[in-house]
């Protein structure tokens, strides 16, 4: 069979079960497959596939029939312009969590950091390592850590420091929220603190997605939680003791949540901001430490 005839075949299966982003899933499960990237599929249509290849690449799309997120079977995602690791372990990194990274580049810049400074960042909830990881792209001065509670999400953040080539500037550590960082000298040090926190609460588990229900993560994306907003409630007090004075908390919020994570902000913190994600869903809230605030 052809690369043609398979992605056709393939494809027409995908659509026939309503797969959402159909061509895109059989053209990186045949890319998978073969080890190529999109331009070879697409300048050499012609080339016969081994019936190996095309029954592995069957096997794949059988695969992606049962909800699993295409990412999770090819094992990447690319966020900011880089190739992510993932696994099960980890949440695949969303694109609307790109205005969390443009957030504290407009900010840096808004207030004269420069990208070279030696600034200090700690992301919460990392994950994959996404989030810290492009901005250790974008601030090659910066010394950025990572917090994860989860120890099997933090080997897939630090294996991608390594791919991407940052493992020196990018320290990933074990910890519930900021508590590790708190108790040393990390106290009132950092420039930034950013976070896209679990935020599903169990009202809107009948709205969460099968392929997020069922293979992200449960802790990642909120399983436990009753309303949502916990983390951001513990989080926001701890961010306060973290930061700088004039240091900015930036946290990607859910659906309709601006009111209540703008309401748990409360004294110590000004310049308050909500930014909008492509879809115009209220989606980045940044707010600055008050400078002499008691935290
Ligand atoms: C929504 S995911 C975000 C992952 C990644 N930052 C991203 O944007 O793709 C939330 C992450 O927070 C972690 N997490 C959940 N509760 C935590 C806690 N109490 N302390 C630290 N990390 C936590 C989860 O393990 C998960 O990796």
């Amino acid at each position: 069979m052809q690369i043609r005839d398979a992605l056709r075949a393939g494809l027409k299966t995908l659509l026939e079960n309503h797969v959402p982003s159909s061509q895109l899933a059989a053209e990186l499960l045949l890319m998978r497959v073969l080890g190529c990237d999109r331009g070879y599929l697409h300048a050499h249509p012609e080339i016969d596939l081994a019936p190996d290849v095309t029954d592995t690449f069957f096997r794949l799309v059988d695969e992606r029939l049962t909800g699993k997120p295409t990412q999770y079977i090819t094992g990447h995602q690319e966020f900011w312009g880089l190739d992510f690791e993932v696994s099960p372990d980890v949440l695949i990194p969303r694109p609307e969590t790109e205005h969390v990274v443009e957030e504290v580049i407009e900010l840096a810049a808004r207030y004269g950091l420069a990208k070279d400074a030696r600034l200090q960042i700690v992301d919460v909830g990392t994950g994959s390592g996404c989030i810290a990881l492009a901005l250790a792209s974008e601030f090659p001065g910066a010394i950025i850590f990572g917090a994860d509670i989860s120890r099997p999400a933090l080997v897939v953040a630090s294996r991608n420091a390594v791919r991407l080539g940052m493992p020196q500037r990018v320290k990933f550590l074990e910890s519930d929220l900021l508590a590790r960082l708190l108790d040393t000298d990390s106290f009132s040090s950092f420039d930034f603190v950013v976070s896209n926190p679990p935020y599903v609460g169990h009202h809107e588990l009948d709205k969460l997605q099968r392929e997020v229900r069922d293979f992200d993560p449960s802790l990642a994306w909120g399983g436990d939680l009753e309303c949502g907003d916990e983390i951001y409630k513990r989080l926001f007090p701890q961010a306060l003791r973290a930061l700088k004075p004039g240091g900015y908390v930036v946290v990607e919020i859910g659906y309709n949540m601006q009111d209540a994570v703008l309401a748990l902000l409360g004294d110590g913190w000004t310049d308050v901001e909500v930014g909008p994600d492509l879809a115009g869903i209220p989606r980045v809230v940044s707010a600055r430490k008050v400078v002499g605030a008691k935290a």
